[in-house]
């Protein structure tokens, strides 16, 4: 049996948030999401969580287990030990339970202008690209928006207007799309006080990704982007006219 303490918490009628402690069997095959499921419908119905796909698509299941950020529908309970602690996400305020307020979060996310931007008219069919363009972006277009890795982020518990890893990696998939032509605007929103250059590269954030993305490696790419970039636009100024 598994010893299941999940964290509860009404802000509305509780003081201080504790923890439910529940005996599961860790059957082969049960999640962590799977295992609250069955704990809301057999002892306490009043427990808040969020979920949808329950295929690790839609990232809204996203919570921290045993201090570790990630998906409830893609942890197994048997491959967590005896005692598995289950919490909100960090960093959110808690609206109930395991379900947080996600509103800063795609706030950060709306600040770097996550879709296409093209200046030219639309073609009559898709915009192509070829496969060495798509590669490049691969990485970034994995990315659910389930939060882990903004969640983990110390500098983002400290300031909720920090941009963040997860915004970040939304901005590396549309600054590096050959059919983008938006990068100016999203390089100077990311050239800004909670921008870019606020990341202590903690590392948190590559750890918690239950895609296996590595944010720090867009964070860099966008660095590198910026830097290019005043360079340019130095040598365009310093160079004498015709
Ligand atoms: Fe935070 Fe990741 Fe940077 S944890 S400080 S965004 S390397």
């Amino acid at each position: 049996m598994t010893l299941l303490k999940v964290l509860r918490y009404n802000p509305e009628s509780d003081k201080e948030p504790r923890y439910d402690q529940h005996q599961v069997r860790a059957e082969k095959g049960l999640t962590v999401l799977e295992a609250l499921l069955r704990i809301k419908d057999e002892v306490d119905s009043t427990l808040a969580i969020r979920y949808s796909c329950k295929s690790a698509i839609c990232g809204s299941c996203a919570v921290t287990i045993n201090d570790q950020n990630g998906l409830a529908c893609q942890t197994q309970l048997s491959s967590l030990g005896r005692v598995v602690k289950v919490e909100p996400l960090a960093g959110y305020s808690i609206l109930k339970d395991l379900v947080v307020d996600m509103r800063p979060f795609w706030d950060q996310m709306k600040r770097v202008l996550p879709y296409l931007i093209t200046k030219e008219p639309h073609p009559e069919r898709e915009r192509l690209q070829t496969p060495e363009e798509r590669k490049r972006i691969d990485e970034a277009t994995w990315c659910i928006m389930c939060g882990a890795c903004s969640s983990s982020c110390p500098v983002m518990w400290t300031d909720e207007r920090y941009i963040g890893p997860a915004a970040f990696v939304k901005a590396w998939r549309f600054v590096a799309d050959s059919r983008d032509e938006g990068a100016n605007e999203r390089l100077d929103r990311l050239n800004s006080e909670f921008g870019l250059w606020r990341c202590h590269t903690i590392f948190r954030c590559v750890d918690s990704c239950p895609k296996d993305i590595n944010p720090t490696v867009a964070i860099e790419n966008l660095r590198k982007a910026l830097v290019r970039r005043s360079f340019r636009r130095r040598v365009a100024l310093e160079a004498p006219s015709a």
